[in-house]
């Protein structure tokens, strides 16, 4: 009979709870207002030929690589930062080598790097969540491969210190060091200007965050020439659409819209803060366009009396350290004011939370 590798069929099933997502979406950190009205308007002018056609994308990468201040040998489109991640493995990872990941984070790291037979050593975030630098560099040995770290993390929200990235990056110098800067946009601090200088450092960036494209599934990863060089004999020539190269110029030129939507977005996480700390909800206070909050016992009574609210919310209390934890999505102020009222209330329905009012 037919069997998959063995590595492959040690994986755990990943089905993040897509189905009936009908409300207000504040439960995967996906924009929440949708992408420019520039990029709608590319997508009705397009033509058959366009779709006929196999995808070209090296005039894009020339267009981002403008955009993001690098050479466009450092750069690779991808089909999402999920995609960036997979090629990195595919790249690096032979059975057996290690990957050092902080828990908690981003579930495809491990998915991708357990799925080519590497073992991945998961080693616990420190107090609040901060990133445990000292105790990676511990557990560093001359058989790691990849140290990915998303920056700021999912679902904390917490950041890396640039030079504890730096400090990282000179201490292995034989693994690739996956910096995930998928909500990039909320944060504002990046390695990209080190890629230069460290030629184990990938940067990966997204357009499904702050840009509202998560549809589309279009990223993008930054590193050393000649390392990309080996990623690209990975990944597929057409592994990005064309329907997605057709707008991300578009996306990009509106920069107008991305600064509007992510200056919302870091208003509301500070009201939703406020309001968490009036509510005296324990929570950690996040970089990115979300926020992790600790519910307790009754965490999915919380969740399903946000639903009946009209908003979705993520239930993350399975993850290593998030014991009762939740994690709310920020959009546009309209939608910030509508999460603080549901929340108000179904905290105060004492039977979702059990917190005092
Ligand atoms: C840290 C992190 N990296 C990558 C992704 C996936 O990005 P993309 O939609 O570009 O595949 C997510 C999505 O939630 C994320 O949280």
């Amino acid at each position: 009979m037919l069997e998959a590798r063995a590595a492959v069929r040690k994986l755990k099933e990943y089905h993040p709870p897509l189905g009936g997502r009908v409300g207000l979406r504040l439960d995967f950190n996906e924009n929440t207002v949708g992408c420019s009205p520039r990029v709608l308007e590319r997508l009705r002018q397009l033509q058959f030929e366009q779709l006929a056609r196999y995808p070209e994308r090296e005039s894009v990468e020339r267009q981002v690589a403008t955009h993001l201040g690098v050479d466009p040998v450092q750069l690779l489109l991808t089909n999402g930062v999920d995609e960036a991640i997979h090629l990195i493995c595919e790249t690096y990872l032979e059975p057996g080598d290690e990957v050092l990941i902080v828990v908690p984070t981003f579930s495809m790291y491990e998915i991708y790097a357990a799925a080519t037979g590497a073992h991945v050593i998961t080693i616990p975030a420190g107090a609040e969540f901060s990133y445990p630098t000292d105790d990676v560099l511990a557990r560093l040995s001359p058989h790691a491969r990849l140290i990915a770290i998303a920056n700021p993390n999912n679902p904390t929200g917490a950041v890396v210190p640039k030079s504890d990235l730096l400090r990282i990056l000179r201490a292995a110098p034989n693994a690739a060091v996956l910096v995930d800067e998928a909500y990039f946009d909320f944060h504002g601090e990046s390695l990209l200007a080190d890629v230069a200088s460290h030629p184990n450092l990938f940067v990966a960036r997204t357009f499904s965050k702050a840009y509202g494209l998560a549809g589309l599934r279009i990223g993008v990863l930054v590193g050393n020439a000649a390392q990309m060089a080996m990623v690209r004999r990975v990944g597929s020539p057409y592994n990005v659409n064309a329907v997605a190269l057709a707008c991300l110029p578009e996306a990009l030129a509106d920069q107008d819209y991305v600064r509007q939507y992510v200056a919302e977005v870091r208003q509301g996480r500070e009201q939703l803060e406020q309001e968490l700390r009036s509510l005296k909800l324990r929570f950690w206070p996040s970089q990115a366009n979300f926020v992790l909050v600790r519910i307790g016992e009754r965490h999915d009574n919380f969740v399903r009396a946000m639903r009946e609210r009209g908003i979705l919310v993520r239930d993350r209390s399975r993850d290593p350290g998030c014991d009762g934890c939740v994690r709310i999505s920020v959009g546009a102020n309209a939608q910030t004011e509508r999460l603080i009222v549901a929340l108000r209330d179904a905290v105060r329905s004492k039977a979702a939370t059990g917190v005092p009012a």
